[in-house]
Order: structure tokens, then sequence, then C-alpha cells
């Protein structure tokens, strides 16, 4: 069965002691309060990855991820980093497709394709976001937007890829504003996102892939979303800052 996943993202967030310091109160805390019913992966500024990676070393359940790769192997790019970079460090994911990427600095599906490659091919397995903004929302189109999202993008990977890659739904509306999609709303996507993946690859496929909800997810909703029979955990930005907060969030799936 799918894994139950509970994934923070710090964006650009925290120096570089704060860091290390929240992610050794997470990781103690992960050991002292959880019976490992879920997978917890912290997503860091760069500066953070080697050191909170090797604190993580001998964890089983906590892992290390990136907000950003480049699309090339190395080369001429100054101030960027790749993936085999990145996966030097001891970090195992990376956010890609996030809607801050797609909307400060242009990524686009065809962008986000190369770079999902590049991320499998050095063994960083990819945390796919898809989601819609109001607009897109509310003119009855975001059907079709997701599904172009997922077609054009992790719909083109192969079977044994496909696997590698979490999903996360993040309607572009509920990201750092404080409204939460509704357990219904955000269910109803999530059960789309399954049935498209059966549709692209098998119901096999579609049943293992853990797909996150991210947007203003705290410990006073997540309950109730997590219960979803569609969402396996959540990505988790402004209350994945606050070591109590992101615990009280992955304690959803240890019965606290
Ligand atoms: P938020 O961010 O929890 O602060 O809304 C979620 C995200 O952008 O991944």
């Amino acid at each position: 069965m799918r894994n139950k996943i509970v994934a923070g993202n710090w964006k650009m967030n925290l120096d570089y002691q704060e860091g290390i310091s929240l992610f050794s109160e997470i990781l103690n805390m992960v050991g002292d309060e959880t019976r490992g019913n879920q997978q917890v992966i912290v997503c860091s500024p760069f500066i953070h990855l080697y050191n909170i990676a090797q604190q993580s070393k001998d964890s089983s359940n906590v892992f290390v991820g990136a907000q950003n790769i480049h699309q090339n192997d190395s080369g001429a790019y100054t101030g960027e980093i790749s993936a085999s970079q990145v996966k030097s460090t001891g970090a195992s994911y990376v956010i890609l497709g996030h809607s801050e990427r797609r909307a400060y600095f242009g990524e686009d599906e065809k962008l986000l394709e190369v770079k999902l490659n590049q991320a499998l091919k050095n063994g960083l397995n990819p945390i796919f976001c898809i989601g819609e903004t109001k607009d897109e929302r509310e003119s009855g189109e975001f059907w079709d937007i997701l599904a172009k999202q997922l077609k054009e993008t992790v719909f083109l990977l192969s079977n044994e890829d496909f696997a590698k890659v979490v999903l996360a739904y993040e309607p572009v509306w509920a990201i750092g504003t404080g409204l939460t999609a509704t357990p219904e709303q955000a269910q109803e996507v999530h059960a789309f996102i399954r049935e498209e993946i059966a549709k692209n690859f098998n119901q096999e496929i579609a049943d293992n892939t853990s797909i996150l909800y991210g947007g203003s997810c705290n410990p006073k909703n997540a309950a109730e979303l997590f219960s979803q029979a569609d969402i396996d955990g959540g990505l988790i930005g402004g209350a994945s800052l606050k070591s109590r907060d992101f615990l009280d969030i992955i304690n959803v799936f240890n019965g606290r």
C-alpha cells in the first residue's frame, strides 16, 4: 500500500543555524512521539541540505529534500544547483512544479518534464505539485488544467520512474492564504488525480501513488483532510517552520 507522508517546505526561510536546530528538534520529536506510521520529508533551502541529511542518516522515516534543481547536468549556470549536487548532500527528494516556481520563475510543463528526468536520473524522488488558481477554479476549467499538468509531465514517465514520484495537489488559492480547500473539495480532486493515474498507467500504480494535499494545512485542519480516502498526507509550508505545529500534523497518523 501507499506511504503516508508529511512533507515540510521551508521555502526561503531560516538562516543556517536556525535550520539545523529546527531540523534536530523535528528529528528528536519524531523519534520520541511517533510510531513510524508515516514518512517525514523536510525540504530545506540548499544551505541546510548536507547538515540535515547527515543528521537524519540513521532514521528510517525522516528524509531530506531540496526545493528545486537546474535542468542541466553541470556547466556555466552561475548561481544554479544541479540534481547530482543535491544528491551528493545525502538528500533524496526534490520538490518540482511548485506554483511559486511556476508563477515567479516561469517554469512550465516543458521545463518541468526535463527537470523530472534530471531528478530521476540522479536518484532523487520528485515531489511533483499541481494545482489551479482561483480564476481557474471559478471558471470550472480546472479539471482540464489539472489533467494537462499531469499529462505533459509525470504521465510521460515510464511506469518504473512514475513509481518514484510523490504527487501533491496544491490549489494555488490556498497556498499561504489561510484559505484551505474543504476536505470534500480536496478529496474530489485527489480521487480525480488517482483516476487519471489509473487511466494513464494502471490501477495498481494508481493505488500505490501517495497524493499529498498542500495549502494552508495546519494542526487544526490536518486530521479531517488526512482522513479522506485519497489524501495520503500533506505538503506543509508555514506550519512546517514550527516544530510543535509540524509534529501535531505528523501525529495525525499516530493516533494522537
Ligand atoms: P502553506 O504552503 O502551507 O504555507 O500554504 C504550502 C506549500 O506551498 O507547499
